[in-house]
């Protein structure tokens, strides 16, 4: 990816925000339209210093997600996961719900499939929290968070909780 021209920073949706829970559009069309899209994802994740971000975040129901871990990029279209292994539990947060923090089980190691930006179909790995990102990301695309993972205990707190600051109530 070309990184000449800076990606423009776009609102992420914070949840209860309906198209969270939306099911993403494969992507067809590899133009400059999704070149600017993956530059505005990048934008958005690193302003908020997130580690990953899916289209859907930013309203755009569409198979595109971002991840940066430890100085790599990883562009995510149309992803598919090929192969996993193992499993790992660790604390997982989400730029849709600010300040929250939950352990959830995810496969230690996968193997993706994913397009490219010029629609060429390439195969990358991630083991550990990079394998992490890669999956809550994925699961954005069909419209499941990570609260989804959790008791409903667990899950109608962080509700709760999220309420409290979205306000809503007069
Ligand atoms: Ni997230």
């Amino acid at each position: 990816m070309s990184s000449e021209v800076a990606g423009e920073v776009l609102e992420v949706r914070k949840y209860p925000d309906p198209v969270l829970k939306k099911i993403s559009e494969t992507v067809t069309v590899f133009d400059e339209g999704l070149e600017k899209l993956v530059k505005d994802l990048f934008a958005s994740m690193r302003v908020h210093d997130g580690v990953g971000l899916a289209a859907p975040q930013v309203g755009v129901l569409k198979k595109v997600a971002v991840v940066e871990y430890e100085g790599k990029s990883y562009v995510l279209i149309n992803p598919r996961i090929v192969d996993q292994k193992g499993l790992q539990e660790g604390e997982e947060g989400c730029l849709s719900f600010p300040g929250i923090y939950a352990n959830v089980m995810r496969p230690e190691w996968v193997r993706i499939e994913t397009h490219d930006l010029d629609g060429s179909i390439k195969t990358i790995e991630g083991q550990g929290y990079t394998a992490r990102a890669f999956l809550h990301e994925m699961d954005h695309l069909s419209g499941k968070l990570f609260i989804d993972y959790l008791s409903n205990l667990k899950r109608n707190a962080i509700k709760k909780k999220v309420s409290k600051h979205t306000g809503g109530h007069f």
